[in-house]
């Protein structure tokens, strides 16, 4: 049983919301109707089979993580729902992603960090994040979406959602709208939600004025 229901009224139920949540809220809409998905962190498949549930039946979505205890703990959740036939998992780091992913991209998530009760070495790391943040961002259709929830309240994930934000502030405007959410009156850093839509394929500059 799912132990969080979305509440798609339009009301925003503040005492339940936290990034991961607020995520799959936003990002309903376009996977209803999404081709392709990436989920860059598979971990324990909450989030694959949350893209899985929710899709048409001929959509593809392509998992990354880096332990195979994770993909074997995500294959099963897919099981349990019979939903494991649209998925691929790929245990390989996220950085790697245009190896497999050829075709345009309609919705990626980035739900970084380490695996909860699992080995904290096993974090995601600036680096390869940012590499994968761009290779989706090449990647993106006009119209999807990016989400990525990050962990400021231990060390390598503070590095990491600073340089995340830093990254991202800087997209171009009139290609990408970036935003950033998150609660503000919780102790210990709570996660960040940024989100990612490109509003247009490409930018053309304006010719001066004569
Ligand atoms: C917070 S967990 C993801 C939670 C998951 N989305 C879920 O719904 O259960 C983060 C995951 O990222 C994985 N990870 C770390 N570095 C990675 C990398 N470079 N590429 C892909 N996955 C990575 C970890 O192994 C861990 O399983």
């Amino acid at each position: 049983m799912k132990d969080y229901e979305p509440n798609y009224s339009g009301e925003i139920m503040m005492k339940f919301a936290n990034a991961v949540n607020m995520v799959h809220n936003v990002l309903l809409p376009r996977i209803y109707t999404a081709g392709c998905m990436v989920d860059a962190t598979a971990g324990n498949g909450r989030d694959t089979a949350f893209l899985a549930a929710n899709s048409p039946d001929d959509a593809l979505i392509w998992a990354f993580d880096i332990q195979k205890e994770a993909l074997e703990k995500t294959r099963t959740c897919l099981q349990e729902q019979g939903q494991e036939k649209k998925v691929r998992l790929i245990l390989d780091s996220h950085a790697n992603l245009p190896l497999y992913v050829r075709q345009p991209i309609d919705v990626a998530m980035f739900n970084l960090g380490y695996l909860p009760g699992g080995a904290h070495q096993n974090t995601t790391q600036a680096d390869s994040t940012l590499q994968a943040l761009e290779a989706v961002l090449t990647q993106l259709k006009a119209g999807g979406l990016i989400s990525i929830v990050a962990y400021p309240g231990h060390a390598a994930g503070k590095l990491e959602h600073e340089a995340v934000r830093r990254y991202l502030s800087v997209l171009p405007s009139p290609i990408f709208a970036v935003g950033s959410w998150s609660m503000i009156n919780q102790a210990h850093e709570p996660p960040v939600m940024f989100l990612v839509e490109k509003v247009r394929s490409e930018f053309r500059e304006r010719p001066a004025p004569c």
